[in-house]
């Protein structure tokens, strides 16, 4: 008997994972990965394991199936003609040109993928919306597919819920799967079901929320708009308690202890970052600014700008700290992912930070344990303007942490790396230009003890140094 068969266009970070869990969990259904990058596949396929993305525990996964049911592959087309469900994983970036640039998402990718499978398919097929999308993106879809008029399509709204740097925990245990289908119409409801049978394999039924396809859409940009709201919210706090005395951890602790509003994701840092939330909220910025509610959308973009503000904001920390100038002076950046346990730099607040420091003319050490060399340098090179021969006078990058803080005047925390907390203080502050300060945009470090050794510290939202001279 045939066995089932899954595509999935996209093999970046959603589309390589989540297919690895379905193949992992489901091993009656074959999945093939398909991609437009061939350097993607090939790492994907890297005998060494040596994959395109670093994800706790996805090295592990994918060699335990791939080549048993999980492929990948650069033949869209055999792919697409093979399959029973089609996946579509491609990126959806905010537009930076034409109409709605800054704002709307940028559908090229899904349409040219919806294209082509009705380009190829000659049997009816599901096709599983998993990217994020405009509220009504499905509709739209189901024109291009359909206007071959050569086979049927099912189309269903699955988006994906995994954060980065959990995304196999978030895979194997998710809050929720949310599935939005059009129940007027038995086929999708009888594909619907086909998709709830897939995660039930090891997803609770009751974890799986069937809704109408539109709800899906827009829950998943809700979705997102909430959780970066909260670290707005608490960054705006984290200012308050800077002019008062208060402490953010406190304050994020008693607040969060409430039930009602829960402890986690009330971490103060130096501003969100990643590919998603604010793509996300400015496509529901978009989506209410298109809908005539100005105020809505107001809301939701004050989000992104208390984002800016709150990196804006430590970078002025930083420099009014340093005496009012940092030109010519060695500044060391502890990590430059968007958030700890992922080597994805995609709009992370780093950049920003480096970039404001660089227009300074400050000269910057950048250690990250997972980032690549050419990516920090093709991400400042990018911000900044600077051709590679002047990056290269200003910025150098360091596989150890210690050389990265040797001659330092100031160490700047970016990502949370849990390798931060346990470095040789006493040794780095005998490597350090004097006075020695330490700006922790994460609030990781030992403030307490690092105060002891004779650094001066800032922390985000807590008790100004009076050393510091910021109050
Ligand atoms: P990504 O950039 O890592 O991967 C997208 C992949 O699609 C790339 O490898 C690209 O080469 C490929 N691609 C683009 N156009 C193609 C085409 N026409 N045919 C074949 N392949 C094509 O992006 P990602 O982070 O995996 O995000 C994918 C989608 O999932 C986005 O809509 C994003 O908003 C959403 N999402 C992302 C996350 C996350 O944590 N990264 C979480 C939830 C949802
Ligand atoms: C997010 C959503 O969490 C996930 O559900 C969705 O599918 C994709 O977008 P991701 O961007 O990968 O996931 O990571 P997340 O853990 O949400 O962190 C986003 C940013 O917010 C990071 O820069 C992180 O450091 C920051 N953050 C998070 C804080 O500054 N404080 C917090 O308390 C939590």
């Amino acid at each position: 008997m045939k066995r089932y068969q899954i595509c999935c266009i996209g093999a970046g970070y959603v589309g390589g994972p989540t297919m690895s869990m379905i193949a992992y969990q489901c091993p009656h259904i074959d999945v093939t990965v398909v991609d437009i990058s061939q350097a993607r596949i090939d790492s994907w396929n890297s005998p060494s394991g040596d994959l395109p993305i670093y994800e706790p525990g996805l090295r592990e996964l994918v060699l335990s199936v791939r080549d048993r049911n999980l492929f990948f592959s650069m033949e869209l087309d055999e792919a697409i003609e093979n399959a029973d469900m089609i996946f579509v994983a491609v990126n959806t970036p905010t537009k930076m040109s034409g109409l709605g640039a800054g704002r709307a998402a940028d559908l090229t990718r899904w349409e040219l993928s919806a294209r082509r499978i009705a380009a190829v398919a000659t049997t009816p097929k599901i096709v599983v919306e998993k990217s994020t999308v405009p509220i009504r993106t499905a509709e739209a879809i189901a024109s291009v597919l359909t206007a071959s008029g050569r086979t049927h399509f099912s189309i269903l709204s699955n988006p994906e819920f995994l954060a980065e740097g959990t995304a196999i925990q978030d895979l194997q245990n998710p809050d929720r799967v949310l599935i939005g289908t059009n129940t007027e119409d038995p086929c999708s409801v009888e594909a619907m079901n086909v998709l709830v049978d897939i995660y039930s394999h090891w997803v609770p039924r009751n974890r799986i929320l069937t809704t109408n396809v539109w709800s899906s859409e827009l829950s998943k940009l809700v979705a997102n708009s909430c959780l970066a709201q909260r670290v707005s919210t608490i960054n705006a706090v984290s200012e308050i308690c800077e002019a008062t005395g208060a402490d953010i951890d406190e304050v994020a602790n008693a607040v969060g202890l409430d039930k009602r509003i829960g402890v986690k994701f009330l971490k103060a840092s130096i501003g969100f970052g990643g590919s998603c939330f604010q793509k996300d909220i400015l496509s529901l910025v978009y989506l209410c600014e298109s809908l005539g509610l100005d105020e809505v959308a107001e809301y939701f973009y004050w989000i992104v700008k208390l984002n800016d503000h709150q990196k804006e904001r430590f970078v002025f920390r930083i420099i009014h700290g340093l005496f009012n100038t940092v030109t010519g002076k060695r500044i060391t950046i502890l990590g430059f992912a968007f958030k700890k346990d992922t080597g994805d730099t995609r709009e992370s607040s780093a950049i920003e930070v480096c970039r404001r420091l660089l227009h300074e003319n400050a000269i910057l050490s950048i250690y990250d344990p997972k980032v690549q060399s050419s990516q920090i340098l093709s991400d400042l090179g990018h911000c900044t303007r600077l051709d590679p021969l002047e990056l290269n006078q200003h910025v150098s990058i360091y596989a150890d942490p210690y050389e990265a803080c040797n001659q330092s005047h100031a160490l700047v925390v970016c990502t949370e790396w849990d390798l931060f907390k346990e470095l040789d203080f006493e040794r780095i502050y005998c490597q350090m230009e004097k006075p020695a300060f330490a700006f922790d945009g994460r609030n990781i470090l030992p403030h307490e003890r690092m105060k002891s050794l004779g650094f001066v510290v800032y922390g985000i939202g807590k008790p100004l140094d009076k050393r510091l001279n910021l109050v």
